[in-house]
């Protein structure tokens, strides 16, 4: 009898966690990730960008996105897809060293597949495929990784020239096939690629926003072709944003210190320095106020609210050009008109963001956000419990439809709220249950209760303390 009634109160438990919003049939969560590398987020105001208006009337916008330091491609798109900044995700540069692995990691030479640097953090098509659920992903970095022992459910190797058709067509029929995905994650390497070479101030660089936002068109005429505009979640954003360079502005190294002391991990505009052996104060003391437009920090003095500093594969020192300058060891160096990578506080690094779908408000602009909150979002949007991350959904809940104030100014979360709140919502309800259910059980087996199995009550008995 009490092992029956027991039995029942598991059951109800497991019903109530299943019916909980978490679980959902998964056509309501769907979401498709774009980056458009190096879109900086006042390129909208260059040129007409009639595809990018219309998803800002009928979705959101965020102004600005303050994305994670540095702000490089692969620790930023890695940082999108986790939520950590880059010392907790381990993508800490585009070209990087891990001492202990004494292994180089380096996208210039597309030598970024083993596992190892990546598994540091969770990405989200590995957290949606933990969830039950399918992944499909478009040259996205890091997604033809084994990261965690497993690949989106679909993915393609990175080939630059598949084309931009090609990618969408794809994730389209991958939406949209017997068992379909429910997050798509999409790379393009524009307006980056032409941002570097021309200089993000060259007139130049309008034709290329023009084509950007006619790409986004054709993704957007291609979800509607295919029925699923009005389902899918679209958040259409970007890793970084682009400065002005000069050649007024270069700092050779080489005038300062021999490069025969160091290691020259990686490049402007945030240098990465391995002294030789024995020779770390000798190369320290020769930079430290060398010149004044650039910063050296000893790693142990990295600014706190950069979060790069726990992490082996950042080096030693690390030395940081301001706005628009260029450091190289000597002017053989190959030099760009355009580039990022620096301070992401500044306005020049940030992306473009904007999102539309059945979860996200309409016609809604909000002034800034922290890029590590958007996974907690997206968790959110797909109903999936998110691994440990340094966002927090709070600060962007108002981004959410369900967050619309039907009459009054919604209450605003502060920073710091739990990002758990569908899986506390369901802890509580099952809470409640077996709450419900060891009083009736108390009820009707009073008399039966001090034989009851130790193990049987273990969970109930601090309910029971409290509401008896
Ligand atoms: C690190 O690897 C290089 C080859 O890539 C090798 O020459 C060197 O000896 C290795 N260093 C250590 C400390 O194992
Ligand atoms: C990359 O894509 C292009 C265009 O689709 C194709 O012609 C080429 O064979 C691909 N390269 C590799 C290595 O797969
Ligand atoms: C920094 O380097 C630039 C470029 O070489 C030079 O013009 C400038 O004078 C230097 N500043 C100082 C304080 O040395
Ligand atoms: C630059 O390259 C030229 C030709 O390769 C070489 O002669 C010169 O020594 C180099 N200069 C420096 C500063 O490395
Ligand atoms: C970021 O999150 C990771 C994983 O939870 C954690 O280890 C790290 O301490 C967090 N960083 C900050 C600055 O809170
Ligand atoms: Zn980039």
């Amino acid at each position: 009898m009490t092992d029956r009634l027991i039995k029942a109160g598991c059951f109800l438990v497991v019903v109530a966690v299943i019916t909980t919003p978490g679980c959902s049939p998964e056509e309501l969560h769907r979401l498709l990730l774009v980056s458009f590398d190096g879109f900086r987020w006042d390129y909208l105001k260059r040129v007409p960008t009639p595809n990018f208006d219309a998803l800002m009337e009928e979705g959101v916008r965020v102004q600005q996105v303050e994305n994670t330091y540095i702000t490089k491609t692969f620790p930023n798109h890695y940082t999108m897809v986790t939520g950590l900044h880059a010392e907790s995700h381990g993508i800490v540069a585009n070209e990087m060293y891990d001492p202990d692995l004494n292994l180089t990691f380096s996208m210039d030479r597309m030598d970024t597949y083993d596992p190892r640097w990546w598994d540091e953090g969770v990405p989200l098509w590995v957290t949606n495929q933990r969830a039950g659920h399918r992944s499909g992903a478009a040259m996205w970095p890091g997604s033809d990784v084994e990261i965690h022992q497993m690949y989106p459910t679909h993915y393609l190797p990175y080939n630059a020239s598949v084309s931009f058709q090609d990618r969408v067509q794809k994730l389209i029929d991958w939406f949209t096939q017997e068992r379909p995905i429910n997050l798509g994650v999409l790379y393009w390497e524009e307006p980056d690629e032409s941002g570097h070479r021309l200089g993000p101030d060259s007139p130049l660089m309008n034709e290329v926003i023009a084509d950007i936002d006619g790409k986004l068109g054709f993704l957007l005429e291609q979800l509607k072709k295919a029925g699923i505009y009005d389902e899918v979640n679209l958040v259409v954003t970007s890793d970084h944003g682009m400065a002005q360079l000069s050649t007024d502005r270069i700092i050779e190294l080489d005038k300062y210190v021999s490069s025969n002391l160091y290691t020259w991990i990686d490049k402007s505009p945030v240098v990465a320095i391995l002294p030789k052996e024995g020779k770390y104060d000798e190369v320290y003391k020769a930079l430290a106020n060398a010149n004044s437009s650039m910063t050296v920090y000893k790693k142990e003095d990295i600014p706190d609210h950069y979060h790069y500093k726990h992490n082996d594969r950042i080096m030693p020192i690390i030395i940081e050009a301001k706005e628009g300058w260029t450091i190289m060891q000597n002017k053989n160096g190959t030099f760009m008109l355009g580039n990022h990578g620096y301070d992401n506080t500044l306005p020049s690094m940030h992306p473009v963001f904007v999102a539309r779908g059945p979860a996200l408000r309409r016609g809604y602009s909000k002034a800034s956000m922290h890029s590590v909150d958007l996974y907690p979002l997206m968790c959110h949007i797909l109903a999936v419990p998110p691994a440990p991350n340094n966002g927090t959904l709070g600060s962007v809940r108002d981004l959410l439809k369900e967050s619309a104030p039907p009459t009054a100014a919604p209450p605003t979360p502060a920073r710091g709220e739990s990002t758990y709140a569908p899986v506390l919502g369901s802890l509580l309800g099952a809470a409640l249950v077996v709450g419900f259910l060891f009083v009736f059980v108390k009820q009707v087996t009073r008399k039966q209760l001090p034989s009851l199995p130790i193990g049987n009550l273990e969970i109930a008995q601090p309910l029971l303390q409290e509401e008896l």
